[in-house]
């Protein structure tokens, strides 16, 4: 178990990726409660006006709050875009706590096996959006901050363990994100590294996957059920868990804990 410092509560820089909607925007309104005074929030995604509507979600929530904007598309984003897009917004990056909230993610399916697929230039896209830009932007945030507690946070999926049929980007996606998250953890010791799986969402990305008349038949079921059982959950009750163990630090660095899992409901989030 990790003893290090604080990281909730204390004067820091976060940048959550993907926090127009879903559980990007839980996250982001949930830490804006809980930042110390003096931190910024470095909300980005492609639709601006949704990324303000979250930006008065949060300020609503936490008043004088340091919230700032960047509309990126991460799926052409390079590394001269990332230094760019936080030094612009890091102020004198002399924050106690870097965070940065890999969250951004795309299905990448639609009804076909992974038999199906055979454009390789479909598939650079979809892994530059949902793998490599993420280990970009983490290279460039470490160079960013030197001073800083560093903290690298992977919105994982439980798809990144178990298969889906249909799914094979997403899962081919998901696992590859927890490797590299992993290897990350061995290689920078003195930084915090949590893969999140935040459990299954009442989001838009689940209204587009039911609208999508693609999908899988299986899989819109599957995602039928959920949704008419009440099963999804709350995207602010699972961003309070990843909260929760944030606060706590009871995972070791580099593990992937799922919303359901003991270690969550230890951390004081989880009820169910
Ligand atoms: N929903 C679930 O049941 C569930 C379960 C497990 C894990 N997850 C994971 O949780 C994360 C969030 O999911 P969600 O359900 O909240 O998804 P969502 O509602 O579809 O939101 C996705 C976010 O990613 C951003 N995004 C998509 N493509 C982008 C691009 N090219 N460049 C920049 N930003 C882009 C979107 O913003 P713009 O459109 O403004 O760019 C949006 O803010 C994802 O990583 C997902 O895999 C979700």
């Amino acid at each position: 178990m990790s003893t290090v410092k604080d990281i909730i509560g204390v004067r820091s820089f976060v940048m959550i990726t993907g926090a127009s909607r879903g559980f990007g925007r839980a996250v982001a309104l949930e830490l804006g409660k809980v930042v110390g005074a003096g931190s910024t929030l470095l909300l980005v995604s492609r639709n601006r006006a949704d990324l303000e509507t979250t930006k008065e979600i949060v300020r609503d929530a936490r008043p004088g709050l340091a919230v700032e904007l960047e509309s990126i598309d991460l799926a052409t984003a390079d590394k001269t875009t990332f230094t760019n897009v936080v030094r612009a917004n890091y102020g004198s990056a002399d924050h106690e706590v870097a965070i940065v909230i890999h969250n951004a993610g795309t299905l990448g399916q639609d009804g076909r096996k992974i038999t199906d697929l055979t454009d390789i230039s479909e598939m650079s896209v979809y892994y530059q959006l949902n793998l490599f830009h993420v280990i970009c932007l983490n290279s460039v945030f470490k160079s960013c901050f030197t001073r800083s507690k560093m903290v690298y946070i992977n919105i994982s999926s439980i798809l990144a363990l178990q298969p889906l049929t249909t799914w094979g980007n997403y899962c081919g996606g998901k696992a590859a994100r927890d490797a590299v998250f992993r290897v990350l953890a061995v290689e920078e010791p003195d930084s915090q590294v949590l893969n999140y799986a935040p459990g299954p969402l009442d989001t838009p990305m689940i209204e587009e996957l039911l609208a999508d008349e693609k999908t899988d038949p299986v899989v819109r079921t599957m995602f039928e059920d959920l949704k008419r059982n009440g099963s999804l959950l709350r995207p602010a009750d699972s961003a309070a868990v990843l909260i929760a163990l944030l606060r706590k630090q009871n995972f070791k660095s580099g593990d992937h804990v799922d919303y359901y899992d003991n270690i969550a409901k230890d951390a004081g989030g989880s009820t169910q």
